[in-house]
């Protein structure tokens, strides 16, 4: 909890990030992290396979972008600096141990910037969503865009803020919270989908709340009923094991794996 605060505290973060609270979800994830680690490995190992395989297929070995790649947990990151000339990992947030971990390679820079296009409608700079996408994403030299673990993360906050405040998208109905949040994942899939790069995209589609005895309690659609077409890879991912969120509960989410995505 106090090193939390900490980073908290000390981390570098763009204001709006901050008071958005990018800086303090990534704080939390990267706690989570650490008490989950052997709950979480198979996943991260799972997601860093479909990476490297995306890597490995890859014609075009200049530039690889990373979309989310926040704490690099799932990022094959010696891979991709080794394989490429450029490497560009974006999130809205870079905490102080992946920074550390950049700097060990000398092509690999972090670049931030929303995902969303939701951040500057949330801050009022912007009437509607924003375009997605940073533009080396589209440059003739990236043969690799990867978008890592981000698409389901990517309407919370936005959601969140919508609900609570019944602003900006006009009037308040219990549908609205849901069609941004479809709109924003829309958004990022046909963002993806207009890259001239290979695109390799994992990404978690729902969670379900199982009590001890294997009952499902809850289930939840991570994309607002976006459907993805049949994955090469799916797993599940053990996000919150009993005792984490809750003592007889434990969150499971389904996850599907694409190196060489196509809508
Ligand atoms: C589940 S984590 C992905 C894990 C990450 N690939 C890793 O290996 O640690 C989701 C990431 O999405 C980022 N994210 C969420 N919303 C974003 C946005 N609007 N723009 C950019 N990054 C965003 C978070 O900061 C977080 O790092």
């Amino acid at each position: 909890m106090l090193l939390d605060l900490l980073h908290l505290l000390t981390t570098p973060a763009p204001q709006a990030q901050r008071r958005l609270g990018y800086l303090r979800d990534s704080i939390w994830l990267m706690s989570r992290a650490r008490r989950c680690r052997r709950a979480w490995a198979p996943h991260l190992e799972a997601s860093r396979a479909v990476m490297r395989a995306a890597i490995a297929a890859c014609e075009r070995r200049d530039t690889a972008v990373v979309l989310g790649s926040g704490l690099l947990l799932d990022v094959p990151l010696e891979d991709l600096a080794a394989s490429f000339r450029r490497v560009v990992l974006v999130d809205a947030v870079h905490l102080r141990s992946a920074r550390r971990a950049i700097r060990a390679f000398p092509n690999v820079e972090a670049l931030t910037a929303d995902l969303s296009g939701a951040m500057a409608l949330m801050t009022g700079a912007a009437h509607d969503l924003a375009p997605r996408l940073p533009p080396v994403c589209a440059e003739p030299a990236t043969g690799l865009v990867i978008s890592a673990n981000l698409l389901s993360q990517l309407p919370i906050r936005p959601v969140e803020r919508l609900e609570a405040s019944r602003h900006p998208l006009g009037a308040w109905e219990p549908s609205a919270g849901d069609a941004f949040g479809r709109r924003i994942v829309e958004g990022h899939l046909k963002a993806l989908a207009g890259l001239k790069a290979r695109v390799c995209l994992v990404t978690d589609i729902d969670e379900v709340g199982e009590d001890r005895q294997g009952q499902v309690r809850a289930r939840h659609d991570l994309l607002y009923g976006v459907r993805l077409e049949t994955p090469e890879r799916a797993w599940t991912w053990e996000l919150a094991p009993f005792g984490e969120t809750a003592r007889n509960r434990r969150l499971i989410h389904r996850v599907v794996g694409f190196s060489d995505w196509r809508p």
